[in-house]
């Protein structure tokens, strides 16, 4: 090697070594701050704490006893009922029934599983990577742990969301049925980001979009059937 080019590495690596050294000493230096007095008699560094700065003992709601109060705010129930709202025209076109198998992908605390449950659909699956039990499991919207074409219907209002949106629009299409439909609610927009919205879904064809109102927001709704042949 050049003898001026290994000079300068040896300069450079020195100077890398002190500078690592340095903030090694400061942190050694530096006290930790804690919220937990000195003189506390628990012993708060042998449990897990809840929080960063919390070492209060704190009651455990069980899950069936935190939904039930969630569910009865009223907030809650004016969104079930602004998505039953929401869902009855696509009842009326025919294209949701009773019987049909729905996903609901990141379908957050469930707002639109309860609504589809209520309105009589009778097998309604919701997803999303944070799970709210019993309405909504954990998976991966760009990664749906499900077969290939088992559902009739799936629904997303989270698509804008999505990291990867192409791939997010592909695992909706691959796990609904050929002629299944797919079934959007986005930010009110119009016809030129409806179609390209459209576009990430390239084995499904439109069929017709709406403005409506969701949860008081000015939405616009997306339906479109996957294709009969791949
Ligand atoms: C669907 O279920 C709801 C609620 O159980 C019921 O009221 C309705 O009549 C059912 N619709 C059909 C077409 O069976
Ligand atoms: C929906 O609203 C947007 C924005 O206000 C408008 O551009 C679009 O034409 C409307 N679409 C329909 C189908 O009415």
């Amino acid at each position: 090697m050049d003898r001026h080019i290994r000079i300068c590495l040896n300069r450079l690596s020195f100077y890398a070594i002190a500078v690592a050294s340095l903030v090694l000493l400061l942190l050694f230096l530096q006290t930790p701050e804690t919220c937990v007095p000195r003189d506390s008699p628990h012993k708060p560094h042998l449990r897990f704490p809840k929080s960063s700065c919390d070492y209060s003992p704190r009651e455990l709601v069980p899950i069936d006893k935190k939904n039930k109060r969630l569910w009865s705010t009223k907030d809650w129930r004016k969104k079930v009922d602004s998505y039953i709202q929401f869902f009855k025209p696509i009842q009326d076109l025919g294209l949701l029934h009773n019987h049909s198998k729905v996903i609901c992908v990141s379908a957050g605390a469930g707002h639109e599983v309860m609504a589809m449950s209520n309105m009589g659909i009778l097998d309604v699956t919701g997803v999303e990577l944070i799970d709210s039990p019993p309405l909504v499991s954990r998976a991966d919207p760009h990664n749906l742990p499900f077969f290939d074409h088992v559902f009739d219907l799936a629904f997303s209002g989270h698509l804008a969301e999505a990291l990867f949106p192409s791939r997010f629009a592909s695992e909706m299409e691959r796990t609904v049925r050929p002629g299944g439909v797919c079934l959007l609610v986005v930010e009110r927009c119009g016809d030129i980001e409806v179609k390209e919205i459209v576009g990430l879904f390239r084995n499904s064809r439109f069929i017709r979009s709406n403005n409506v109102t969701l949860t008081g927001l000015p939405m616009t709704i997306i339906i479109m059937r996957t294709r009969k042949s791949p």
